[in-house]
């Protein structure tokens, strides 16, 4: 029997128009620009429009990537969005993304996955796994964000990292062991809901309530930020043993933009010059589900990543959750 491996055959991206900078953030907060970039490399972020929502991102990032791909939405036998801003409570993002798409002629199967930032690794383990087992032969996955939603503007904490985007691939079935993707690793531990979260969920009641900050991102970060260095360690180590791989072999970082430090101990683990890391976090700061494609699609379509290169994608979220996966181009 041939054994079918998910290749990358598009990617794709889209940022909002409007640029937020730390200098603008600096007159409306207790902050400084200086403070905002030693302490997390960030310089501005995108910020999508009223009326921009998180499905349109998502759309304009995955017909980028099937534009790349050369082939048309209806071709797609799956889609999966990762996403923590859902358009609404119900549909997924993901049914509605297939029908900005025209895409419901084939009625295929959409759905959204829900690992904060670590989503996008989650989805395209997914992707891999439906390929593999012969359930799909293309799937469109797409990490896309509005946090500037959920955000407390008065926290400076918060409000300064994160950012607006989506990043689109899409995953083909092909027959070449030893392309495509040759690994995932996930992981999760509940334990830490309190460092970081948004509350206010349907379930235990009010949405969002601006006087008290319910229904916004709350964040210990110094606690978050050290069980994001050690998560990521571990998470380096393990896919270079599962793969039989020296750190040596791995051409290019492809890292969830969220600190700039994190991502400087995640390279030095690996022992990687920071010319072999993908950064977007100056510009882009902190998209949560969208970092990772939205840096992969960067390096592709500017030539770094170049085809047969191995690379290594990773991310760190709420819950906690986090993931890899090992990409040959
Ligand atoms: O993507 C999901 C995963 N998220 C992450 O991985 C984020 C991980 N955490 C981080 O990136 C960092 O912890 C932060 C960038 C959020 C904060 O940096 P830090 O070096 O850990 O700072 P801190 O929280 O220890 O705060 C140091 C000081 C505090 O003041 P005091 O108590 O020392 O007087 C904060 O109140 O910095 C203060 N501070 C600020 N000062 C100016 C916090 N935010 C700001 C700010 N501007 N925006």
């Amino acid at each position: 029997m041939t054994i079918r491996v998910a290749r990358i055959i598009g990617s794709g991206s889209y940022l909002p128009e409007r640029t937020l900078t730390n200098a603008e953030l600096a007159s409306s907060l207790d902050t400084t620009d200086e403070w905002i970039r030693s302490r997390t490399g960030i310089a501005e972020r995108r910020i999508a429009a009223p009326g921009e929502w998180t499905s349109d991102l998502a759309v304009l990032a995955a017909e980028r990537a099937l534009a790349y791909a050369g082939i048309a939405a209806d071709s797609l036998d799956f889609i999966l969005v990762a996403t923590t801003t859902p358009d609404l409570i119900f549909p997924a993002t993901a049914t509605i993304v297939q029908r900005k798409l025209g895409a419901t002629r084939r009625q295929v199967p959409a759905f959204d996955i829900q690992a904060v930032c670590a989503g996008f690794i989650y989805a395209l383990s997914m992707a891999d796994s439906l390929i593999r087992s012969g359930a799909a032969r293309r799937v469109l996955v797409i990490g896309a964000e509005t946090m500037s939603r959920i955000m407390d503007w008065r926290d400076r904490a918060t409000c300064i990292l994160f950012g607006d985007g989506a990043g689109a691939v899409i995953l083909e079935s092909c027959a070449e062991p030893g392309r495509g993707i040759l690994s995932t690793h996930l992981h999760a531990d509940g334990s830490y809901e309190e460092l970081l979260r948004t509350d206010g969920g349907l379930s235990r009641g009010l949405l969002v309530d601006a006087a008290s900050g319910r229904g916004f991102t709350h964040m210990r970060g110094n606690e978050v930020f050290k069980q994001a260095v050690k998560a990521l360690e571990g998470l380096v180590d393990e896919t270079l043993t599962a793969n039989g791989l020296e750190k040596s072999q791995i051409d290019w970082l492809v890292p969830h933009q969220a600190n700039i430090r994190i991502i400087h101990s995640t390279a030095k683990r690996l022992g990687m010059a920071m010319d072999r890391v993908v950064m977007t976090i100056d510009r882009h700061g902190n998209t949560s589900a969208a970092s990772v494609p939205l840096a992969l699609d960067e390096a592709v379509r500017d030539g770094r990543i170049q085809p047969g290169q191995l690379l290594l994608l990773e991310a760190f979220g709420g819950g906690f959750t986090w993931g890899s996966a090992l990409v040959r181009w």
